[in-house]
């Protein structure tokens, strides 16, 4: 017996779309065919034509949970997920404990395998806990970081000495170390020079130098280890040049860029005010330009959300606002805009949201569309444009700094050959709470 069966499709597979049937049987991909087996099946969907890819994987979120429920939970946070075409997430160690010790682990997990609708892997976090960096590898995290390098929500950034020391012991251990890679001296030093009343006042501050001394330092610094390292939401010209440099000399360096990064600059500062402050902060319009040009080639190479919600209330003002914008949800559809725009490949994007993703951060069994592979996909009508609206959206966030830009929603969303997502549904969400599962098990 079959769960589903998708038919009338164009399947994204082997790099290209192709008119294929899918059949699922126990969550996994059993066939990909002109016709699917003539085997009885639970459900089969007829999507009409429309183009189908691999599920999403984010490997950038941050759910909040615990400790900062009033900003989201694994529950709101998995249903934007879902909305977004996102099957699978990372989620980030900046919560309530900090995820920096198995026992704070477990708390997150025992949340996520309660709430959560889409399949997850947790991070663990550095702080000068060097001492529990192997007992997290030992509870399943999926990557270390992110790792800071200067001050951010609810982080504690590692002075050189000990970032060093974190990276010696990760290269033991063989995952990915995710690094933000900001400087906090001279973050430091531009604070005192700016005025906190200026609106652009937050970009001044951690200016683009800052993103770049960082990337040169952490780079430098693991030349002598085996360290995979993986730059977070870059977001310059020239950090990302330096990784490029650093994967032509062979070191084993990746890095990941925002929709925000791609889509808003500076120059958005003034209409979005405190909306559009996070970390690293916006850039010059030539910064947005070199990185379309570096995720087109490959040099940068995943898209992540960094989605990262506060509530709209604490939003109003640049100055006091915390750093973070919600994305999870928008992260794919705007992406999708931009290729029916012509501004990238479809086959980059994908690549760059799900199967590269799994690559870099070793998550088994997802990514393609390929037999034997968890059954994760999004089905999408590239002909319906529409638009963002932030407070229809999912996350408790309620608001989104890309309203009122075009974006591509899927129609239907598939998780293990479940259906977690029918846009034909109030709300869309037809998933059950905690029906998602944990990608270390
Ligand atoms: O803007 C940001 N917000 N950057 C980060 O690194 C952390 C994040 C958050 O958790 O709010």
């Amino acid at each position: 017996m079959l769960d589903i069966v998708v038919k009338n499709a164009k399947v994204f597979h082997d790099g290209e779309l192709k008119e294929l049937e899918i059949s699922v049987r126990d969550g996994k991909i059993y066939k990909l065919s002109k016709i699917a087996p003539p085997e009885q099946a639970d459900v089969v969907v007829d999507v009409g034509g429309r183009i189908v890819l691999p599920g999403v994987i984010d490997a950038h979120v941050h759910f909040r949970d615990p400790g900062f429920t009033s900003k989201e939970n694994w529950y709101t946070g998995s249903c934007a997920a879902a909305g977004g075409g996102v099957t699978c997430v990372v989620d980030h160690p900046n919560t309530n404990p900090p995820t920096i010790d198995p026992k704070a682990f477990r708390k997150k997990l025992r949340r996520a395998n309660k709430l959560s609708i889409v399949d997850f892997g947790i991070n663990g976090g550095v702080t000068s806990n060097l001492e529990m960096l192997e007992r997290l590898k030992e509870c399943g995290i999926t990557a270390f970081g992110e790792i800071f390098m200067a001050p951010s929500t609810n982080a504690e950034p590692l002075d050189n000495t000990i970032l060093r020391k974190a990276l010696e012991k990760i290269s033991e251990l063989s995952l990915p170390a995710c690094i933000h890679a900001e400087d906090g001296e001279i973050i430091l030093k531009a604070e005192s020079r700016f005025d906190p009343t200026n609106p652009m006042y937050h970009c001044l501050m951690r200016p683009p130098e800052a993103e770049v001394e960082a990337v040169v330092k952490v780079v430098n610094m693991v030349k002598d280890l085996d360290v995979k390292l993986h730059i977070c939401h870059i977001s310059t010209e020239d950090g990302a040049g330096m990784v490029r440099n650093a994967k032509y000399v062979g070191m084993k360096v990746s890095c990941e860029v925002t929709p925000h990064h791609l889509l808003l600059s500076e120059d958005d500062m003034l209409r979005l005010g405190g909306m559009g402050k996070m970390n690293p902060p916006l850039r010059p319009y030539t910064h947005v330009q070199k990185l379309w040009e570096y995720l087109r080639r490959g040099i940068i190479d995943i898209i992540v959300s960094d989605h990262a919600p506060h509530r709209r209330i604490e939003k109003d003002n640049v100055f006091d606002s915390p750093p973070g914008v919600p994305g999870v949800e928008t992260m794919f559809p705007l992406m999708l805009a931009c290729v029916k725009r012509n501004m990238i490949p479809l086959e980059r994007v994908v690549n760059a949201s799900s199967e590269r993703v799994a690559d870099i951060f070793g998550i088994l069994g997802k990514g393609k569309i390929e037999g034997g592979y968890d059954a994760d996909f999004g089905v999408y009508d590239m002909k319906c444009v529409g638009k963002v609206e932030g407070e229809k959206l999912h996350s408790k966030a309620g608001w989104s700094p890309f309203d009122g830009f075009d974006a591509i929603f899927p129609s239907l969303v598939i998780r293990r050959g479940e259906i977690i997502y029918d846009e034909r549904e109030e709300g869309g969400i037809v998933a059950e709470k905690g029906s998602g599962r944990w990608i270390g098990e």
